[in-house]
């Protein structure tokens, strides 16, 4: 695992978005494993201006969703269809078709088998992911399953996880956060030939430091991203505070 701090936020973001541009230049019809949530807010911004300088081309790339809440509709400001479609889809000359989203509204578990049967033929090239505050990729919250092979399936969120959404503002009470969401698989995001993780804040300062010099174990999930062999984790000052 490589580990690059930067001085900001805003820094770090323009370095992961042009290390997902490089991978899309070297591979015009490359494949992307997306994040949501307020980490990748700069890494959008900056792919989307990068498109309109003409620096990127998506018109041949495919995109993978990480996740989405069970039960939530598209037009409910924390759903992650919506997030993706506002600050990135909408944006580009990306193909629908190409673009997967997951649609956890109705029967999450068809979804599940549906995008796993999409993803198994298209590999993910590039997978950019955050950290939760409880170390959780994607939703796989702790004790996460490192040994499905399923490349989605149904997790609970856990207190803590519900608690990050909430304390964020993308839902007005832990009432109103979900229990349930579809999430990539930690099987799944691990098959990503190169994964980019951005992590900035103090409050994850904890999660970042259980993940890189603790042991590998499924109570913290991102430590399994030790055993990737091509990860960078990108980080701001306050993340990396307590790192030895
Ligand atoms: C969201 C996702 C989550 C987030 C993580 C960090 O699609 O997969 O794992 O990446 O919770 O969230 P933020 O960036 O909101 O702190």
């Amino acid at each position: 695992m490589e580990v690059c701090i930067f001085r900001a936020y805003e820094e770090m973001s323009r370095a992961a978005a042009q290390e997902v541009a490089d991978v899309l230049n070297a591979k015009p019809n490359a494949v992307l494993g997306m994040a949501t949530g307020s980490t990748p807010l700069g890494v959008y911004q900056h792919l989307v201006k990068m498109h309109e300088r003409g620096e990127i081309d998506f018109s041949h790339v495919t995109t993978f969703n990480l996740d989405e809440y069970v039960g939530l509709p598209i037009t409910h400001p924390a759903s992650f269809r919506l997030y993706l479609w506002h600050r990135f889809v909408s944006k580009l000359p990306l193909p629908l078709a190409n673009f997967h989203y997951v649609n956890a509204e109705k029967d999450p578990h068809a979804e599940c088998a549906r995008l796993g049967k999409i993803i198994q033929s298209h590999p993910i090239d590039v997978a950019f992911i955050g950290i939760g505050e409880n170390a959780h990729i994607a939703f796989n919250d702790p004790p996460a399953d490192f040994d499905t092979e399923e490349p989605y399936l149904v997790v609970q969120l856990d207190d803590a996880c519900r608690q990050q959404q909430m304390g964020e503002g993308w839902f007005p009470t832990l009432n109103d956060v979900p229990q349930q969401a579809i999430s990539m698989s930690v099987r799944q995001i691990l098959k990503s030939k190169s994964i980019i993780c951005t992590v900035p804040d103090q409050r994850k300062a904890q999660a970042v430091k259980d993940s890189v010099q603790g042991p590998i174990t499924n109570k913290t999930p991102a430590s399994i991203l030790q055993r990737h062999q091509d990860m960078t984790l990108y980080l701001d000052p306050p993340a990396a505070s307590l790192l030895k």
